[in-house]
């Protein structure tokens, strides 16, 4: 096990696509379970591949209070959509302090496999559907800050930008 470092946005990392996992392996296993430590570690209830600098399509999901209901969404899809919209106020572990509502579908379901390579389907809505609709995007190499103003990307940038500086003068 190992805690993974988690890129921060603006890092153009985090803007790649990643690529479909081929096989389900144990490399994959060890990358899942690596993510997991690193999601519950932060702590948040999401973590997807890219923002540890792998681009490959992996998420884990734990929306519970106890922490104890890990999901692991590989080669997932959305099969179907509500037309119903939410908005909910997110942050990401990649954009630590920011948090900002975005409306998204309020219902899906989703077909991923899990770390045995097997298929399973879910209904997702609530914080839990939102939560796989913010991971998949950052699969596809999109930040939520992306859905905000330009005004307030902006600012976003530069406030990450200076606590970067900070961190690194400390
Ligand atoms: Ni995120």
């Amino acid at each position: 096990m190992a805690l993974l470092p988690i890129l921060r946005y603006p890092d153009p990392r985090l803007f790649k696509v990643a690529e479909p996992v081929r096989e389900v392996d144990d490399r994959i296993r060890q990358l899942v379970r690596d993510m997991a430590e690193t999601m519950y570690d932060a702590p948040g209830v999401g973590l997807a591949a890219t923002q540890v600098d792998v681009h490959e399509r992996v998420i884990v999901i734990d929306v519970s209070e106890e922490g104890d209901d890990l999901r692991v969404l590989i080669n997932p899809e959305i099969i179907w959509k509500s037309d119903d919209l939410q908005v909910y106020e997110e942050g990401c572990l990649s954009v630590p302090g920011v948090y900002d509502k975005v409306e998204r579908a309020a219902s899906i379901r989703v077909r991923a496999l899990n770390e045995n390579g097997e298929t399973y389907e879910f209904d997702a809505d609530g914080l839990l559907a939102v939560c796989v609709q913010h991971e998949m995007d950052h699969l596809m190499g999109k930040v939520f800050v992306e859905y905000l103003s330009p005004l307030k990307q902006n600012r976003i940038r530069t406030k990450l930008r200076k606590q970067e500086r900070e961190a690194v003068r400390a």
